[in-house]
């Protein structure tokens, strides 16, 4: 038996980080996996490598800031495995360290755009889908720098995180009575692409280093255990919750 048995997902940004990670574990535990990204290399070799180790597991190429990729791929999770009942809005970009008086008004634009206007988009076209066959689950993949704050990070990505985490709250009271539970996860620092020359750059990472008091970056499975565990009905009575998985580091 699977924690995920007869379930079916979407992961957007899945091809790679935390999405991949997600996907392979969700698959693991029975769910049928649709992954979305840009990076279609890499989307179509992560599908392929969970589906040789025996999981359903599809790739679409979905851009979160583009309404008709949503629709497509909504659209293809339903007609290959039958509905939609978990939608992991994971997809996200960095954004460089500007202080704001200088932080280009594109990288704003184009931050906002994919962390949170995505969010919105992804949400908006799944839940017509979920409705259908009776709730779902959503997951919107915040970051601990959408409840505090640094100096250090440009403000755009802080922004589009601390929206993530309060549209979530306002989608999970607007669907609580409809069986669609939505809650956000708040990673801290994580070994991926996203953290790479960050964790490459000596002086930012003892930086970051000294702000985590468990004293490490966390691992892509420590966030997708969290994950997993609100995609499942173990966690059926929980809508609205913001779920660090940080280190501790907003304990501080
Ligand atoms: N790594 C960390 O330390 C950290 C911490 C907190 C939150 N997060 C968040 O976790 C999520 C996953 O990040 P990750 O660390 O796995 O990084 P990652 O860069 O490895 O993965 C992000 C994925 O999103 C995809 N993506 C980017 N723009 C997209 C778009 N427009 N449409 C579809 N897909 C797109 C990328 O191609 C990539 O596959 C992001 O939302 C990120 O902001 C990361």
């Amino acid at each position: 038996m699977g924690r995920m048995d007869g379930k079916v997902a979407l992961i957007s940004g899945g091809a790679r980080g935390m999405g991949a990670s997600e996907a392979r574990l969700f698959a693991r535990e029975g769910a049928a996996v649709v992954i979305g990204d840009i990076l279609d290399e890499d989307g179509e070799a992560t599908a392929a490598s969970i589906a040789a180790d025996g999981g359903r597991c599809r790739y679409v190429h979905l851009d979160v800031t583009q309404e008709a990729d949503w629709q497509a791929a909504v659209a293809q999770a339903v007609s290959q495995f039958g509905s939609l009942d978990v939608l992991v809005n994971n997809a996200g970009i960095g954004s460089n360290s500007f202080e704001i008086h200088e932080e280009p008004v594109e990288m704003w634009d184009r931050t906002i755009d994919v962390n949170l206007k995505g969010v919105f988009l992804g949400t908006r076209t799944a839940v017509p889908a979920m409705l259908e066959v009776g709730g779902g689950s959503i997951i919107n993949i915040s970051s601990q720098l959408g409840i505090v704050g640094v100096p250090y990070n440009g403000s755009a990505y802080q922004t589009s995180k601390g929206g993530v985490r309060i549209f979530t709250k306002a989608a999970a009271l607007q669907y609580a009575n409809r069986g669609i539970r939505v809650n956000s996860v708040h990673p801290g620092p994580i070994v991926t692409e996203m953290t790479r020359a960050g964790r490459d750059d000596p002086e930012r990472l003892s930086i970051m280093l000294a702000r985590i008091p468990m004293g490490r970056y966390g691992e892509a499975e420590e966030v997708a255990n969290a994950v997993l565990y609100l995609a499942s009905d173990e966690s059926s009575f929980v809508t609205g919750s913001e779920v660090v998985v940080d280190g501790g580091w907003t304990a501080q």
